[in-house]
């Protein structure tokens, strides 16, 4: 049955960009985005796609939404290709890249949405209706009939969005939704990404914010270097790293004996050491149950300044410590 084909299915696929830089001498330029992606992602949830500046986000997101060519491989959205079938998907899905890029500035949201409206077939009878629908959705009301260019970044955002779901896809690729948006206009816009989940439309989401994808994305991937290099639920993902929980010590520095001493505390997978201002900071990756604060205080006594504390591990130290292997 078609409706029980994973939302995305991709095998060995890859993105090279081949430039070419200079005017006399010209230089060529090859720079691998994608190096071999797989990757399945079921229907109906949030999908959270992070990874560093230039990992390859939204090459992946381009080439799933069809706006760009992979070199090899293949992309199956909704079990239908991305390249063969490209015909068949569009009016299927919804892409909306981060950005100002895309609207038109010198006539009101209303009427930008008329115009995507009409290109996507929107039939008329229905379209005023759904337009009022949906500007109601994303809370434009009072603004929908000034200009966009009197918008602010978020209020373009929000149309964006509005656009993004005009034809109502069965999936919406949103690159960076909330980039450079205010808090408030920030949980305004995973509000409605929520919503539309409720809907039972899959979303496919990248984003540098570690608590965005922590409160959205029941799974995530992690893509660096045009490589994915984990993808799990955030609990399972902070086992990966060594530890749900996260010990600091903080003092004057610290000799290599005593480094050694905690490494062989029960639990402990793993420790990171940094400067942290005058003082040294090493940082314990710990099981649940296993070594508490006190353990490590007792294997420091020689240092009065000495501070331990606890806290939970987060994404964002998941984050840290997955890119920090690949060599970011
Ligand atoms: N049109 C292009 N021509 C040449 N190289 C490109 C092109 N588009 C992307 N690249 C390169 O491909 C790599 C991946 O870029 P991509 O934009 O997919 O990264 P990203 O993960 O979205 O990064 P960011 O977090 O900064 O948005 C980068 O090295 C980038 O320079
Ligand atoms: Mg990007």
């Amino acid at each position: 049955m078609l409706s029980e084909t994973p939302a995305i299915d991709i095998r060995g696929l890859t993105r090279v960009f081949e430039s070419r830089k200079g005017f006399l001498f010209r230089e060529a330029t090859r720079t691998e985005a994608l190096r071999g992606i797989d990757l399945t992602v079921e229907r109906g949830a949030i999908f959270g796609l992070l990874g560093p500046n230039g990992a390859g986000k939204t090459t992946l997101t381009k080439i799933l939404s069809t706006l760009l060519l992979p070199s090899t491989g293949t992309a199956m959205v909704l079990g239908h290709n991305v390249v063969r079938e490209a015909d068949w998907l569009r009016p299927r899905m919804g892409l909306v890249l981060g950005g100002e890029r895309g609207l038109y500035n010198r006539v009101s949201g209303r009427e930008n949405l008329r115009y995507f409206a009409d290109l996507y077939g929107v039939p008329l009878a229905e379209r005023e209706r759904r337009i009022a629908e949906l500007i109601s959705r994303v809370d434009l009301d009072w603004a929908a009939d000034r200009r966009v260019e009197e918008y602010s970044r978020g209020m373009k955002q929000k149309l964006h969005i509005a656009r993004g779901i005009l034809h109502r896809p069965e999936i919406l690729f949103l690159d960076e939704p909330t980039i450079g948006l205010d808090p408030k206009s920030a949980r305004e816009i995973r509000k409605l990404v929520r919503s539309l989940v409720a809907d039972g439309v899959t979303i496919f989401l990248t984003t540098h914010y570690m608590f965005e994808a922590e409160e959205l994305c029941p799974e995530i991937a992690i893509l660096s270097k045009g490589r994915i290099v984990a993808r799990d639920t955030v609990a399972a993902l902070r086992q990966l790293v060594g530890g749900d929980r996260t010990l600091e010590a903080e003092a004057y520095g610290f000799d290599d004996r005593e480094v050694e001493a905690l490494r062989a505390l029960p639990g402990v997978s793993k420790i990171l050491s940094e400067e942290f201002g005058p003082a040294l900071r090493l940082t314990l990756r710990v099981r649940t149950g296993e070594t508490q604060p006190e353990d490590v205080r007792a294997l420091l006594p020689n240092h009065p300044e000495l501070s331990v504390r606890e806290r939970r591990t987060s994404l964002e130290d998941v984050y840290l410590d997955l890119v920090e292997e690949e060599g970011h």
